[in-house]
């Protein structure tokens, strides 16, 4: 099952940041809460295996290589493509600044509507739609370019036309200045968004299933 044309063509734009702003910050998911998580993740995977790319969310370990890699404390906009069940929303909102604002922009809508359900946090608005309209998607909520922009958005296995024009998006979307993070098991993400944004910086992170490559691009760095 690849990229759904039906949610990309109606482009929605749903008023969903909650609770409004000033009412209290709670992003934490307790134990039995992250075991639903996972099954809900697994069950996206059955469904539609190529677009969400893994059978289980992300490690802390992981997590964390994203929230150091991404700067986010730094960050006044930060999107997120591919937030799945939320495990990386949360961690990338436990470090970001209370006046920060976090667009996180998802394919699945069982995953969207489960973000809207499990997280509580005025700086996040969770978004059903794809990474191609990341540019409508922050003009419809009047964000400005982001800081960073983390993904874990399978490129090796979507279409080449919407990784293309993704990659295209992403690139025109960040701010001078901005990192773009990937976490990928493959490495096709580096040919889309290399001519956009020049040469990444690899890591890898391996406490994870499976171990994935970490690539880091800043905006207007000084192509190798
Ligand atoms: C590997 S999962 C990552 C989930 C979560 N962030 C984690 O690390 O546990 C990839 C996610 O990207 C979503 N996705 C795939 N293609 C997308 C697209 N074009 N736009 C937005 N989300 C997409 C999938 O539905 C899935 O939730």
């Amino acid at each position: 099952m690849h990229q759904r044309e039906e949610v990309q063509n109606k482009n929605r734009v749903m008023p969903l940041r909650q609770p409004e702003a000033g009412e209290p910050v709670a992003s934490g998911a307790s134990l039995a809460n992250k075991l639903a998580e996972k099954i809900d993740f697994l069950h996206g995977f059955l469904r539609h295996p190529d677009q969400v790319g893994s059978v289980i969310p992300s490690s802390v370990w992981l997590e964390q290589r994203l929230v150091n890699a991404t700067r986010v404390a730094e960050a006044r906009v930060v999107v997120e493509l591919g937030p799945g069940t939320g495990g990386t929303t949360r961690a990338l909102l436990a470090a970001m600044h209370p006046a920060a604002r976090l667009l996180a922009i998802e394919l699945e809508p069982a995953f969207q509507a489960h973000l809207i359900r499990s997280i509580r946090d005025a700086r996040l608005t969770a978004h059903l739609g794809s990474a191609e309209q990341i540019i409508q998607t922050l003009t419809a909520y009047r964000l400005p370019a982001p800081d960073a922009i983390v993904s874990g958005i399978p490129f090796s296995t979507m279409p080449a036309a919407v990784a293309e024009r993704s990659a295209a998006a992403i690139a025109a979307a960040l701010a001078p200045g901005g990192r773009f993070v990937a976490y990928q098991v493959r490495d096709h993400v580096v040919r889309y968004a290399t001519p956009h944004l020049g040469t990444p910086q690899q890591q890898w992170e391996w406490i994870n299933i499976p171990p994935v490559r970490v690539f880091t691009w800043t905006k207007g760095a000084l192509r190798l």
